[in-house]
């Protein structure tokens, strides 16, 4: 580990994270979720860390410990998530979403408990559009750096250009998870990164590694980027 005195990469950047699924409520004792680790998100915050940065993340439910020298400000409904994003707006320069945040949310959560009806053998929930965190941070201002995560299982890159531009991001990670190996749940990865150059899109696959090691190469491909764009 570098000692104090060592001006490290991300020395004086403010790094925001976010990390895990988000749990969208039913009723009193349900909810929508997803299979989200929080790994990825966990290894970005403790590298960002160990690279310098004041680092936020902004946690849904997951059972990992908060890495040294990181705040965590755990959330549970996307809605929540978007509202910590947004308090920490005006002091992030660079925003990184890895959550998985859910895509829709009932539209009304049960007061009490839901019921079964006797006689019927479905039932339908409405659900309703969560907000796009990653995207309302991009377009809002102050405009910190943005980069998304794209979790594909098919036309992974394709998809991910569609997302970069779409969201308009400076940088996406696009991540295979329809192999196995690797992805929701697993402690490796292998992932490409897409970075935004004007109309031209450069398209860099890293090699497969721990997710651990992965997030600190990230990172300094990530700032070595960002460097340049603020040039
Ligand atoms: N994201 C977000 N808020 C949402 C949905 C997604 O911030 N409501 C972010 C994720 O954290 C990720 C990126 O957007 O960085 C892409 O997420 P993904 O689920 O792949 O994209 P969606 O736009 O939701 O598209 P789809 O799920 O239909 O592929
Ligand atoms: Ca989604």
């Amino acid at each position: 580990t570098a000692t104090n005195n060592t001006v490290q990469p991300a020395t004086g950047l403010r790094i925001t994270i976010t990390a895990g699924p988000t749990r969208e409520p039913l009723d009193p004792v349900r909810y929508l979720s997803n299979h989200s680790s929080g790994k990825m998100g966990y290894a970005l915050a403790a590298a960002a860390a160990e690279l310098g940065a004041e680092v936020h993340l902004i946690s849904g439910p997951v059972q990992l410990a908060v890495p040294a020298g990181v705040q965590c400000l755990p959330v549970t409904t996307a809605e929540e998530m978007l509202q910590a994003c947004e308090a920490r707006r005006n002091q992030t320069d660079l925003f990184i979403a890895c959550a998985a945040v859910a895509d829709y949310r009932a539209e009304q959560v049960a007061e009490h408990k839901i019921k079964k009806q006797s006689g019927q053998d479905a039932m339908t929930l409405t659900l309703v559009k969560n907000p796009d965190i990653l995207a309302q941070m991009a377009t809002g201002s102050p405009r910190p750096f943005c980069v998304g995560f794209a979790a594909e299982t098919q036309n992974v890159e394709g998809y991910a250009q569609d997302k970069l531009l779409r969201k308009n991001l400076d940088a996406i990670v696009a991540n295979d998870v329809s192999d196995p190996g690797i992805g929701f749940g697993s402690d490796d990865n292998r992932v490409t990164l897409l970075l935004r150059k004007g109309e031209h899109t450069e398209i860099r696959p890293l090699p497969q590694n721990s997710k651990q090691q992965l997030a600190r190469q990230l990172l300094l491909e990530l700032l070595t980027f960002y460097k340049e764009q603020q040039q």
